[in-house]
């Protein structure tokens, strides 16, 4: 213990020297301290004084848990060995039977006849609420179909801090306002089901290496951010589920300030269960509980996946007064409030689980969730560079393939539980495992098949009269040309990432010298990328051969039809980019992974020293030229913007909202008032019907504060030729900036620069709002 404690002394006053001017302080002696977490205690007992369903739901709990005894209160706060990937305590004496909960966000994971839905980062893409709340709400099917009475996802921590971070395909996108439409949304379309959604991991959970204790080694890495950075950027998307009634919340495995998230008072007694007005639980990841007393104290209600600290520990530490009974009854009232909030008290499907021993009636639920998943899969798909009329293909004769990425892998899938895809060369070794449609890990989805570009682009040339003809060559990576009579060479690549380790870069040689080399012989070259995330182009985006680029993201089953709606051109391209990409890696800056792998380090450290300038943040502050800003995307017809409108609503301005109206599920209610409505007219002056994507950005006045942030968007369908008003409504939370003094959100006087456009770079029309 003694010799911890001075050798993290020592790692902080190492870092101090080198951190504290990227932190804006010119005194070191103000720097925050990191290693301190501002200690917060009790936890807040919740009564469900949010709204009439939640008081209901706790009236009901509670008196439930006065016929408890100590033991099967207990009981219920930890996981047991069961049906499921998780499955809590029962208490058969009482009827009360054990909650389910599963994997993944983007479709329930290890499961016969259920749909692979695209990524979390893909759904971003689209810019479109409604998109987001229907994904939601077919997953909740799919989850309540199968008895699942937990989701767990969505997921905004990774939020994508760092580029190159292992599971940003799972999160939304490295801006907080568009994670936070997605995290809303998806939370309401999975809970209108009547399923929780728990949204995770609360918080930072930023990279893979080091993210738990390593024996031998040592602790998980810590991250380091302030105050502001972590309300501002990273608690920010979570304040949306849990304003849509998220009621279950997922802690991270990673260490905050040096104190593990699943035992840190400020983050969940403070910033959750008290700023946040959360009235569910807390569960921990999977083995990602640390200490049994201090977790408990700190604000985690559920243990999984089996007791952890807890069990009978936990009858102990409440014997003995270590942990009071106040505080454990809260643990099973948030629990049992969330089941009967949801309403799962009533007529809820008993799970329906895959075994590898024993074969049962498995229940399809994958309803007509295809039909969505092709339209997410095609609303998501980004169109970077589109040369010579290269998209959409016209009644093409001739086409040839080429490309690991065009079709499913080779290998067998069979394994129930994970389906691999994606190129792989993290690791040195290289293996062509197929199209890729979702991520590795816990978080990647079962698919009931898979469409892959090759399959659905041979539908449509054999729908043609007469059909038309194909070449290809899947594995090679200088394949044999059949070049000269073809249409167009289409080249698939993709770049693959899992949890549990971090991208190293953000390209690969393979593929870019394959896309290089169709290029050399083919002057029609239309390179489709599928990507977990950020993906580097510089070795080829210029070349002239290279006519149209696609990001297509991570789409699930439906892959291929996704895409063939936009190659024929069906769909007009509206995707939009959810983050920036680089001309070179090093652009991101400072955040990197801390490689924990090659550190000795007991005590890893991450400070989050940017703070506030991640992503297209950092790069408009140091003024850096991407090859494709955040929020940009083509389309096959072309927009004209009109003037701006701004109106004021009305509300109330004042500094910060008033302390006497009570902090309620998703913070204080007027963070969610509408001050101002600007409006913009928007024209489709092109050929055809498409969507057009409207982006909003707010610049605030206050030092210190990225110089365009995103407050709002809107996906549009416009008719050739239709001009439509669109209306975008600004809260006080989207002009607020978090007080560290005031402890509180606050809106500034001054002037406030409103700009819309069709990227965070190409902006159409601006307007300023004044707050004296
Ligand atoms: C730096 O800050 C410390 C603590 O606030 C203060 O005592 C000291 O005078 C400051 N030094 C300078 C040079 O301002
Ligand atoms: C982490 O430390 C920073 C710097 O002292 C502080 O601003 C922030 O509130 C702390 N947050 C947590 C969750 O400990
Ligand atoms: C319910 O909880 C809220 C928030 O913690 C508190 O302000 C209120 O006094 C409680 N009401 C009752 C009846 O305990
Ligand atoms: C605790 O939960 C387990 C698993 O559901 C169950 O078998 C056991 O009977 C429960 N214990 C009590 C005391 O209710
Ligand atoms: C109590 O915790 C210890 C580890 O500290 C563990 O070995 C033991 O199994 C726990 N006991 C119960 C009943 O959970
Ligand atoms: C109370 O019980 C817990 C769990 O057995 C134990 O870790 C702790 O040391 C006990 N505290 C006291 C003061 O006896
Ligand atoms: C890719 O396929 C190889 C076998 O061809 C297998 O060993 C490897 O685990 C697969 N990778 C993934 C990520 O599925
Ligand atoms: C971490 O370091 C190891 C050993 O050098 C290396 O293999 C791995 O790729 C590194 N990981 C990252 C994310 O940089
Ligand atoms: C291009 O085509 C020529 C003639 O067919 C062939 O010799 C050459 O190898 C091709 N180049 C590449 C890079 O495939
Ligand atoms: C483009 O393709 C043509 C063949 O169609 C080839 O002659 C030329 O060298 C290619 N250019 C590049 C930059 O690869
Ligand atoms: C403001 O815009 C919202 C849509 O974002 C709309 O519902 C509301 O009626 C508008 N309010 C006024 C006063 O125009
Ligand atoms: C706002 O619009 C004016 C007039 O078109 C233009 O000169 C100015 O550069 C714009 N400012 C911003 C921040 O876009």
């Amino acid at each position: 213990m003694k010799v911890y404690r001075s050798l993290v002394s020592l790692l902080l006053a190492l870092e101090s020297c080198s951190a504290y001017n990227a932190w804006g302080y010119t005194n070191q002696s103000e720097l925050p301290y990191y290693g301190q977490v501002p200690p917060v205690y009790p936890t807040p007992v919740r009564n469900g004084s949010s709204n009439s369903e939640w008081a209901a739901a706790y009236t009901r709990a509670y008196s439930l848990i006065a016929q408890m005894t100590l033991e099967e209160k207990v009981n219920v706060t930890r996981g047991f060995t069961g049906t499921c990937v998780g499955n809590s305590g029962s208490v058969p004496r009482l009827g009360i039977n054990p909650l389910c909960l599963a994997d993944a966000p983007d479709g329930i994971r290890g499961q016969e006849f259920v749909s692979s839905f695209p990524a979390g980062i893909h759904i971003a893409a689209t810019f479109d609420r409604d998109l987001m709340y229907q994904y939601g709400a077919a997953l909740g099917e799919e989850y309540r179909g199968k008895g699942i009475n937990i989701a767990l996802g969505p997921v905004a921590g990774p939020l994508g801090r760092v580029a190159t971070g292992g599971r940003n395909w799972e999160g939304l996108s490295a801006d907080p306002y568009l994670a936070g439409a997605g995290m809303g949304m998806i939370t309401k379309g999975i809970q209108d089901k009547g399923v929780i959604a728990t949204p995770k991991h609360f918080l930072l959970n930023e990279q893979e290496w080091r993210r738990r204790p390593t024996l031998g080694l040592g602790e998980a890495v810590s991250s380091n951010a302030d105050d502001r950075t972590i309300h501002e950027m990273y608690a920010f998307p979570f304040m949306d589920a849990i304003k849509a009634g998220a009621a279950s919340v997922m802690s991270s495995y990673q260490r905050i300030n040096n104190s593990y998230s699943s035992q840190n008072s400020k983050l969940l007694n403070g910033i959750l269960k008290t700023e946040l007005g959360f009235e569910g639980f807390v569960v921990s990841d999977w083995d990602g509980q640390y200490t049994g007393i201090a977790s408990a104290n700190a604000g985690l209600d559920l243990v999984m996946p089996d007791a952890g600290f807890w069990g009978g520990n936990l009858t102990d530490a409440v014997r003995n007064g270590s942990v009071s009974e106040v505080r454990l009854n809260d643990m099973v009232a948030r629990q049992l409030a969330a089941f009967y909030v949801l309403g799962q008290d009533r007529s809820y499907p008993p799970p329906s689980i895959y075994s590898s021993t024993q074969k049962h009636l498995a229940v399809n639920v994958q309803s007509n969730h295809k039909s969505l998943i092709a339209e997410i899969g095609a609303a998501g798909t980004v169109l970077v560079k589109n040369v010579n009329n290269a998209l959409p293909l016209r009644n093409p004769q001739f086409l040839n393939i080429y490309g690991y990425d065009a079709q499913t892998s080779p290998s067998p899938w069979s394994n129930p539980s994970r389906y691999g895809g994606g190129y792989e060369v993290n690791f040195g070794w290289k293996t062509f495992n197929g199209t890729l449609v979702t991520g590795g890990g816990s978080g990647g989805s079962t698919p009931p098949y898979v469409v892959s570009p090759f399959q659905a682009i041979q539908e449509r040339m054999t729908a043609q009269n007469p059909p038309g003809m194909l070449r290809w060559d899947f594995y090679s990576g200088n394949p044999s040309p059949a070049y000269v009579n073809a249409d167009a060479c289409l080249v698939f690549i993709n770049a693959y990432a899992s949890e549990s380790f971090d991208r190293v870069i953000l390209t690969d040689e393979f593929s870019d010298d394959l896309v290089n080399n169709v290029a050399a012989n083919c002057s029609n070259t239309i390179v489709v990328l599928h990507s977990t995330g950020i993906r580097l182009v510089e070795a080829w985006i210029d070349n002239p051969n290279v006519t149209a680029v696609l990001f297509a993201g991570v789409p699930g089953q439906e892959s291929g039809h996704s895409l063939t709606s936009v190659l024929w051109g069906e769909v007009s391209p509206s995707g939009r980019l959810p983050y920036t990409v680089a001309k070179q890696q090093s652009d991101y800056g400072s955040p990197e992974v801390v490689n924990g792998s090659v550190s000795l380090d007991a005590f890893p450290q991450s400070n989050f020293a940017e703070g506030l300038f991640i992503d297209y943040r950092h790069f408009d502050r140091e003024s850096i030229t991407p090859r494709f800003e955040f929020g940009f995307g083509l389309s096959y017809s072309t927009f004209s913007y009109g003037k701006i409108g701004v109106s004021d609503l009305g509300g109330n301005l004042n500094e910060f909202p008033d302390p006497q109206v009570p902090i309620v599920q998703g913070g204080h209610p007027w963070l969610w008032q509408a001050l101002y409505n600007v409006s913009i007219s928007l024209t489709n002056t092109g050929p055809q019907d498409a969507h057009e994507v409207p982006q909003l950005y707010v610049t605030v006045p206050e030092p210190g504060t990225p110089v365009r942030q995103l407050r709002g968007f809107e996906r549009v369908l416009l008719k050739a030729g239709e001009t439509k008003t669109v209306v975008f409504s600004l809260t006080r939370r989207d002009l607020s900036v978090w007080g560290v003094v005031a402890q509180d959100w606050k809106i500034n006087r001054g002037t406030y620069g409103i700009v819309v456009g069709s990227s965070s770079r190409n902006m159409k029309a601006n307007a300023t709002i004044h707050i004296a």
